[in-house]
């Protein structure tokens, strides 16, 4: 086991109607002028917004409002919400909403509390010394966000999508409702699953550390997730499947499921940003797009693990060659993608992609991870290209 950090200083408050508690919390964690922010208005339209705005007017606490973030957030409206904050004197930002919202509202926190462009902490130019405060009401089980440490902005000159990871913008709380996900489209709800349960692969496939404990906690989550996501796609308002959905999304991002390995391989997801900043498509779906024709690629070079994950997790028999166990996890996999109407290849996706695009994504990837990145396989642009032609 290599020697890790693992600091989740969100105070989680989970249940039925947690919601009715956030003045409380603001007030704990010192908020006296609020910018909330959220999406494109399903906050709105499920009456979640008016039992938060009610509450804190009742409890005395200002806010202004920012809403707009949409799926793969943009730079822009996060300019947008510097200049507001700054005007307005916000000292705490109070997200509602999914990743998007949250992400967003990280961004906004960087650019009020550090001098100069915020774009910069995402183009890797230099780092953050400070956040606002961040406070999340999570509508979305999906990216982690409300513990996680990252933050991913798309800058629309150029379609760049990039994640900023850094401490200071780990939530000081999250009020997770499991009921505040029911009125999700059952492709989004699937979508979050699959972006779950590869938050806790991406620290799976790794070729560095010995992980008993992590590994039992990794393999737990991900057939819980599986289990449940299934229950979901035929009854969506099952209140427990929903629950524990939702925690595993906390648990799989908030390091909890990479203790004690090398960091992790985060190439998959670092293949699926370029297909959101390139076609827009949803994070989870495009990650189901892309793994197969990873694992496809890489497996040889992280064999035990693979091994280990059709066994443990996919139910595979423990029969055959190695290689033909590792194939049978992958391929059962992608059924489980498929059971749950995720795609497994870009078509699948929704996206025709020409070849000129693979090769600027490929190029754009490399870039972005400073020329190469991966655990299970050290890829390089070459390697990312050929990822993305097997899994158009
Ligand atoms: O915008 P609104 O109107 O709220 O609608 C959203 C949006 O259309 C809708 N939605 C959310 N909660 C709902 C709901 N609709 C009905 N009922 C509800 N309860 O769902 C759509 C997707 O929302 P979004 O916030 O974009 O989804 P998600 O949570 O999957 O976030 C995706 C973003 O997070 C990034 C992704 O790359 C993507 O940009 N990620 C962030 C991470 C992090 N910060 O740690 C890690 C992830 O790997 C990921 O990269
Ligand atoms: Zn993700």
């Amino acid at each position: 086991m290599f020697g890790f950090k693992f600091y989740t200083p969100t105070k989680v408050v989970f249940g039925k109607d947690t919601e009715l508690k956030v003045a409380e919390l603001v007030k704990e964690f010192g908020g006296k002028k609020l910018l909330i922010h959220y999406g494109g208005g399903s906050v709105i339209k499920s009456g979640l917004m008016k039992r938060v705005t009610d509450i804190l007017d009742e409890a005395k606490i200002e806010y202004v409002m920012l809403g707009g973030a949409v799926p793969n957030p943009h730079l822009g409206l996060v300019y947008e919400g510097i200049d507001l904050c700054k005007k307005e004197g916000v000292d705490f930002i109070l997200a509602v909403g999914g990743g998007s919202a949250i992400d967003s509202a990280k961004a906004i926190g960087y650019g009020v509390t550090n001098e100069g462009d915020v774009w910069d902490f995402y183009d890797y130019k230099r780092q953050a010394t400070a956040c606002l405060p961040i406070g999340v009401i999570l509508t979305l089980s999906a990216t982690g966000s409300e513990m996680s440490d990252s933050s991913v902005i798309t800058k629309e000159e150029g379609l760049v999508k990039r994640g900023y990871s850094s401490d200071y913008c780990r939530p000081k709380f999250a009020i997770m409702n499991p009921e505040l996900t029911m009125t999700l489209p059952d492709y989004q709800t699937a979508c979050g699953c699959t972006d779950i349960m590869m938050h806790t692969m991406e620290r799976y496939f790794t070729n560095g550390g010995n992980m008993e404990l992590t590994d039992s906690l990794a393999e737990g989550l991900l057939r819980t997730v599986m289990n449940n996501a299934k229950i979901l796609v035929k009854d969506p308002k099952n209140y427990d499947a929903r629950a524990e959905v939702m925690w595993a999304g906390s648990l799989a991002h908030n390091d909890l499921t990479g203790c004690g390995n090398d960091g992790g391989d985060w190439m998959a997801h670092k293949l699926e940003h370029e297909l959101g900043g390139l076609y827009d498509v949803a994070h989870g779906a495009g990650l189901a797009a892309v793994w197969g024709s990873w694992a496809r690629y890489v497996y040889k070079d992280c064999l035990p693990r693979f091994k280990k994950f059709a066994i443990n997790v996919m139910g595979v028999e423990d029969k055959g060659t190695d290689e033909e166990i590792a194939i049978k996890g992958i391929e059962s996999m992608e059924a489980f993608y498929h059971e749950i109407n995720m795609p497994t290849n870009l078509r699948e996706l929704g996206v025709e992609a020409t070849d000129d695009e693979l090769v600027e994504m490929a190029h754009k990837c490399a870039v972005g991870v400073g020329g190469s990145m991966g655990s299970a396989k050290l890829l390089n642009e070459e390697d990312m290209l050929a990822i993305y032609r097997a899994c158009k």
